[in-house]
């Protein structure tokens, strides 16, 4: 079998970058894992975060056989980059907010962050800030909320619309924001919802189509064998039919449960 390359996440939102990888490297063998024990990542300590995403990511690079390893989460990378490739030999590939291209964009200058707790206040996010959007005014937004909300869809249940505008509410009070960075992958499923609820048009900018060119990059290769070998994917806890359902839409079959050395 060809060796796949693996998309990590806490949960579904990888699956925003698998879209754009299958457009990118049509014929690349995909693998999928997520940590849905530990879903949600964004409100959990950085220290814990960082050994259990190492030890995730060890388990499913070690089950897969993978050739290169995407972080389809900007939680764990603005974080965790680091430690990964210290531990593993395969590249990594990571995801971190659109804020360059997000800069690049807009025309009033100002532009909305919405992100996990965690990803707003990094330090990592202080200096793309700095390096990329010197000059802008950038909004930063906590939406942890619209995680479930993503996670829900995806399993086939119905959006609470207050959840979204709630979610959302704090990017209005700035009159003069044209550009929204999605800077969490659950938050690329939910676009079409999210503008519909927007009071005005804005312009949504993710990271996916700049993370599948990185991944053809390092893979140096635009169409890989192995599109037909199977697709297989781990979870760290059960899932609900619905979710099996909705991998099943991204052609991907049932999870298999990913065995941790620490439990
Ligand atoms: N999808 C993850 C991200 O891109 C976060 C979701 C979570 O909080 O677990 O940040």
């Amino acid at each position: 079998m060809n060796p796949p390359i693996l998309i990590f996440d806490s949960g579904v939102g990888g699956l925003s970058v698998v879209r754009a990888l299958r457009a990118q490297l049509p014929g690349a063998a995909l693998a999928y894992v997520f940590d849905n024990a530990a879903l949600p990542y964004g409100t959990k300590p950085d220290d814990w975060l960082v050994a259990r995403i190492v030890a995730v990511c060890e388990a499913a690079v070690a089950a897969s056989s993978a050739r290169a390893l995407v972080v389809a989460c900007n939680t764990a990378s603005t974080l965790a980059l680091d430690a990964l490739r210290q531990r593993l030999t395969v590249p990594v590939v990571g995801t971190v907010p659109a804020i360059k291209p997000a800069a690049a964009l807009s025309r009033s200058g100002v532009i909305g962050l919405l992100a996990t707790s965690a990803t707003v206040c990094r330090p990592y996010t202080d200096r793309l800030i700095d390096q990329f959007a010197a000059g802008h005014t950038v909004v930063r937004v906590a939406a942890d909320a619209l995680v479930a909300q993503a996670e829900r869809l995806i399993a086939g249940e119905s959006l609470d619309p207050s959840v979204l505008d709630a979610g959302l509410a704090p990017l209005w009070a700035h009159p003069r924001l044209d550009t929204v960075v999605l800077g969490c992958t659950h938050f690329p499923l939910l676009k079409e919802a999210l503008a519909a609820r927007a009071p005005r048009p804005v312009q949504w900018v993710d990271s996916g189509d700049a993370i599948a060119r990185r991944v053809a990059q390092v893979i140096g290769e635009l169409n890989g064998q192995g599109h037909d070998d199977p697709q297989p994917v781990w979870s760290t806890a059960t899932v609900s039919a619905g979710l099996v359902a909705g991998l099943a839409r991204y052609g991907f079959p049932a999870p298999l449960r990913l065995s941790l050395e620490d439990g």
